[in-house]
């Protein structure tokens, strides 16, 4: 062998030898507080590659908080089968997140497939938004960034290494459950966190610091460009009329609302407003919609917006057809086109085309669907694009499948946002870096636990999940779904598939065939008093999204999240908190009892006024027309008036309900609360505050107009 044959050989056996294994290398300070080690070669298509631009300064502004790990502590493989990381994972500590879990709320020995799918499996870990990423009660988040199909092990399995032989667990085992469950570090402290990235040739890993979990949250969110601020009607009521519905069902429907007296601000338009759907035209339907401009400005006259379903899969029918055809994947979907949304030119030829055809024309929002994948676990619905789909871009279909969710939400709100308009969208599918997108996400999926869950693990990963209301077995079921909805981040009634509003008849075929319930009366009472209740809350919501906005805080969170200390809320996910000091405890099934636990500090009934204990589990009973939640002591809860929609004049008459013996002042977010003028300083806070016996109202900011108007003080002690 030559010299020169040594020295190739030399240098070959250090790369094979260094590729194999290597310590940390170092942790780059992208943020404040936020840190990334990156190693190998990493893809060109990843979520960091489409996020939106950090808001920086509000990062500076957490208080400072050094990585919780040491850079060696993460140590990065790369072989031959990919990208394996193997991060720290200590004895006792709970691990939360990977995007919109369904099944488990607390992920610790799990493992974990963040893949998105239309059908979760059983707690996998696929998901409408997955995120290769979770956060921890130690105070950090952790985000893999990968857009590839990834699996994370929580405490599962251990390495080939030395161990403590006492930790063994010697039980005889009887079922194959108990055979099999994976090891966990509750009880084996020296267990970790490995993540296994196939195909990859380099990944970058990137650790938001806390020091406490909110806080972590907190960067994770401002660092993906701060939380989403809807428009103020998309926190009214949405109702999204049949499939096959026509502008005559437009009016019949907004004339309901209307002469009901029951709020709703956006109606949402299902697939046959298009000449062709699955796949799309994106061509108004004339036969069912023959003046559809006329419809949208009527029904705006009326306070109502309107909302049009869609998916991304562009038919030959469609006037984008042909400037898409060269910018789409190797394969169809419904015999249409998928754009290349990780090309800029196919979200430009989307984006032009629907603000000249939609949004010029007062099309408030959209509905974004079919943006996840085929059902998992069924051969016979295999409706999507493979993973193996190329794109001109270079990205393949699956890491497609992984961002389309984010790269079609940003393709719509780069026209809105261009315009300076605000919205509030639906989408199916999400995923990391989402939390500036005002979109919630809604699913097929219908189990109301579930819907429930989602509100809190969608909150741990910067996302927002609406738990739709459709149709329903019993009057009991239908209300507590309702109750769940004016609860949470959307409230709508999804009624693709009923002609009626369900109240007047849950059963799906007695709907269809106009066989409407007796006592549909009643039920409109029931509807009426809990919607206006949303309308009533409004105020409160918005202030918290600003919140989320600004400082990167959930408006929903986990108790977890606020209560990190408290062991006995480590798994607990049928109740959140709104803000800090609404707790909602949805009540599910027949009875209108369920048991409540309250975190430390005192609680008061909001139905009652009870005052109850913190720290201590109660069993309460709520009726299906009385809002199951409890108001922290010291909250002063700004109830509006309740309106029938929200426009850009709506003042809300507020009587602010003061809880406790020394309340805490509450401070109102203010603006037109429909365009992003608050990014200029457009904006107002109204501060209201309670002193011995006079309430003060201190409202301090650039904004000229009038949102907010407090007309009462109610004392509860
Ligand atoms: C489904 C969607 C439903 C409804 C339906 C219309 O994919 O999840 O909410 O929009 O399409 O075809």
């Amino acid at each position: 062998m030559n010299i020169r044959g040594f020295y190739k050989f030399i240098f070959l056996l250090v790369s094979i030898l260094s590729a194999q294994t290597t310590s940390a290398q170092r942790f780059e300070r992208l943020e404040a507080g936020v840190y990334l080690i990156r190693y190998g070669e990493e893809d060109l298509h990843t979520p960091m590659k489409y996020k939106e631009p950090a808001l920086s300064e509000a990062l500076e502004k957490i208080p400072p908080a050094e990585s919780p790990f040491d850079p060696k502590d993460i140590q990065i493989r790369i072989n031959d089968r990919g990208c394996i990381v193997e991060l720290p994972l200590d004895k006792d500590e709970n691990i939360y997140g990977f995007g919109l879990q369904m099944s488990s709320f607390r992920q610790n020995n799990l493992k974990r497939r963040p893949l998105v799918n239309d059908h979760p499996l059983k707690d996998l870990g696929y998901t409408h938004a997955p995120q290769p990423y979770y956060i921890s009660t130690k105070g950090y988040c952790v985000l893999i960034n990968t857009a590839r199909y990834t699996t994370f092990y929580i405490g599962t399995n251990r390495k080939n290494a030395a161990y403590d032989l006492s930790q063994e667990d010697q039980k005889v085992k009887f079922s194959t459950d108990e055979l099999y469950r994976s090891l966990g570090n509750d009880e084996n402290s020296d267990l970790k966190i490995h993540v296994d990235i196939p195909g990859a040739k380099g990944i970058s890993v990137l650790v938001f610091s806390g020091p406490d979990m909110l806080s972590a949250l907190r960067r994770y969110n401002l660092f993906s460009g701060g939380g989403a601020i809807p428009a103020i009607w998309g926190l009214g009521v949405k109702y999204r009329l049949k499939a096959d519905s026509k502008q005559s069902d437009v009016e019949r429907i907004s004339e309901y609302f209307r002469s009901k007296d029951i709020p709703c601000d956006v109606i949402g338009l299902e697939p046959k407003w298009q000449t062709r759907a699955y796949s799309c035209s994106f061509v108004w339907n004339k036969e069912n919609f023959p003046s559809p401009n006329a419809m949208i400005k009527s029904c705006g006259e009326k306070g109502f917006k309107i909302n049009l379903w869609e998916h991304a899969f562009t038919h030959p029918a469609s006037p984008m057809y042909e400037e898409m055809k060269k910018l789409s994947g190797d394969y169809l979907v419904w015999n249409g086109l998928v754009p290349d949304f990780a090309d800029e030119r196919a979200r430009k030829i989307f984006a032009d085309y629907h603000y000249e055809n939609f949004l010029k024309e007062g099309i408030a929002a959209f509905k974004l669907d079919e943006c996840d994948n085929s059902n998992i676990t069924r051969g016979d619905l295999n409706w999507s694009f493979p993973e193996m789909t190329q794109f001109p871009s270079g990205i393949d279909g699956e890491k497609m499948h992984q961002l389309l969710g984010t790269l079609y939400q940003k393709t719509i709100l780069d026209i809105y946002k261009s315009n300076n308009q605000r919205t509030y969208i639906d989408v199916r599918a999400s995923g990391a870096f989402a939390s500036p997108y005002p979109a919630a996400i809604y699913s097929d999926t219908y189990d109301s636990l579930q819907y429930i869950q989602m509100i809190n693990n969608s909150s741990l990963s910067g996302l927002l999940w609406s738990p739709e209301v459709r149709e329903s077995k019993t009057r009991n079921e239908f209300f507590r779904r309702v109750q769940i909805a004016i609860l949470s981040a959307q409230t709508i009634f999804n009624s693709w598939y009923l002609k009626n509003p369900p109240w007047l008849q849950f059963d799906k075929l007695k709907n269809n065939t106009d066989m409407l319930l007796p006592d549909a009366k009643k039920n409109e009472e029931v509807i009426r008093k809990l919607l206006n209740f949303r309308m009533s809350l409004v105020p409160y919501l918005y202030t918290q999204f600003a919140r989320y906005q600004k400082d990167g805080i959930p408006p929903f969170k986990p108790l977890i999240l606020s209560f990190p200390n408290d062991s006995a809320v480590v798994n607990l996910y049928d109740q959140f908190l709104i803000g800090d000091d609404v707790l909602a405890c949805p009540v599910l099934g027949e009875s209108d009892e369920r048991m409540v636990y309250l975190p430390e500090g005192n609680w008061y009934n909001f139905n009652t006024n009870e005052k109850l204990a913190g720290g201590r589990h109660y069993k309460l009973s709520f009726r299906i027309d009385e809002i199951p939640i409890l108001i922290r002591e010291g909250c002063i809860l700004p109830l509006a008036h309740p309106v029938e929609s929200i426009s850009p004049e709506t003042v809300f008459d507020i009587t602010c309900k003061i809880y406790g013996t020394n309340p805490k002042p509450f401070v109102l977010f203010e603006d037109d609360g429909i365009s992003y003028d608050y990014e200029k300083g457009i904006l107002n806070y109204i501060t209201v505050s309670w002193k011995k016996t006079k309430g003060k109202i201190e409202r301090k900011g650039a904004y000229k107009g009038l949102r907010y108007n407090v007309i009462a003080w109610e004392r509860i002690l």
